[in-house]
């Protein structure tokens, strides 16, 4: 069932992070010395906005279609006419509880999925078939460094997400949801074992708390680009050559989105799909 109209999907189109040699992401021998908090300014444009019932917790988006992504519903949309087209609906009491994004890839939606808020922290990844909107794959995690947020390929297929923790108490809980500080992005083998890990440099990281990153995906830059789960920022992000902190090499202002979900549209140039809310956030986020 669709429950309201209040959430929307926001397209917009960001200026690329730092141009020159030095900020190529796969240019050999240099490295981009961004140094937290004085990272590069830039703005983005939103150029379409959508109701789109579900879309609280994600977007994932692929050539002819978007997906608006709740805790435990995916909604299919026309891309050119917003129209909802089909549905997936887990209900509030299934095993599917907090689905935070998604990502597609050859016609099988993936999605990040969690227990949040419930402890221990557990996560795993979901599939679905975007033709019929079935799901069609799981694969738990079970406990593995807090609640899995995105995932999203890099240009060469090799899968990557972040392990979300949090600053908050939960209801009910004593102490805080993992700390927000333990956050990581992770790297992923081909059989969804982790293979790296790193964490996200303190001023981003506290710039997130008490929540955490929601979302990620690389962008047609090779740069991957976050969001945190309530600032009207995307974070640009480069995996570090040496050391295990993430460089925060931008932030892209884009005053229609809420933090949440980010999707690249890759059958476009450089736009990206966000959640967005009705509302603005103040910058006051630093
Ligand atoms: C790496 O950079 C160096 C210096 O710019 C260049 O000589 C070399 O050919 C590059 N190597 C590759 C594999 O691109
Ligand atoms: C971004 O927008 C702000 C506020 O509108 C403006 O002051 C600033 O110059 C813009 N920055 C760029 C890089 O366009
Ligand atoms: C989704 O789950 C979160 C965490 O339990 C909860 O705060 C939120 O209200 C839920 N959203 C909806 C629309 O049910
Ligand atoms: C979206 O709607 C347009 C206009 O009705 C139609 O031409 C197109 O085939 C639809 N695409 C999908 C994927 O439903
Ligand atoms: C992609 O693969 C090539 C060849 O193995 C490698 O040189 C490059 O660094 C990889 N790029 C990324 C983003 O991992």
């Amino acid at each position: 069932m669709l429950l309201s109209l209040t959430s929307l999907v926001c397209f917009i189109t960001a200026a690329s992070a730092a141009t020159g040699p030095q900020c190529n992401p796969h240019t050999n021998g240099t490295t981009f010395t961004g140094t937290a908090g004085t990272e590069q300014q830039l703005n983005s444009t939103t150029i379409r906005k959508i109701k789109a019932a579900d879309a609280n917790q994600g977007v994932a988006v692929d050539a002819d279609r978007f997906y608006s992504i709740d805790n435990y519903s995916i909604t299919k949309h026309n891309k050119t006419t917003a129209k909802p087209l089909l549905q997936w609906y887990g209900g509030e009491y299934g095993p599917i509880i907090h689905l935070d994004g998604g990502v597609v890839i050859d016609g099988i939606l993936y999605a990040p999925h969690s227990n949040y808020p419930q402890v221990p922290l557990t996560s795993s990844v979901e599939m679905w078939d975007t033709e019929t909107m079935e799901h069609i794959g799981s694969r738990s995690f079970g406990i593995e460094r807090g609640s899995l947020t995105w995932i999203d390929q890099d240009q060469n297929g090799t899968w990557y997400g972040v392990f979300a923790n949090y600053d908050r108490v939960q209801a009910g809980q004593t102490t805080p949801y993992g700390l927000t500080m333990n956050t990581q992005i992770v790297q992923f083998n081909d059989d969804w074992t982790v293979a790296r890990g790193w964490i996200y440099p303190a001023e981003l990281w506290q710039s997130f708390s008490p929540m955490s990153n929601s979302g990620g995906s690389f962008g047609p830059d090779g740069w991957l680009y976050i969001t945190g789960h309530d600032a009207t920022a995307v974070y640009v992000i480069k995996l570090p050559d040496a050391g295990d902190i993430a460089i925060w090499v931008a932030t892209i202002w884009a005053a229609d989105i809420a933090g949440q979900g980010i999707a690249w549209d890759r059958s476009k140039e450089r736009t990206a799909v966000c959640t967005a809310s009705a509302g603005t956030l103040p910058r006051s986020w630093r």
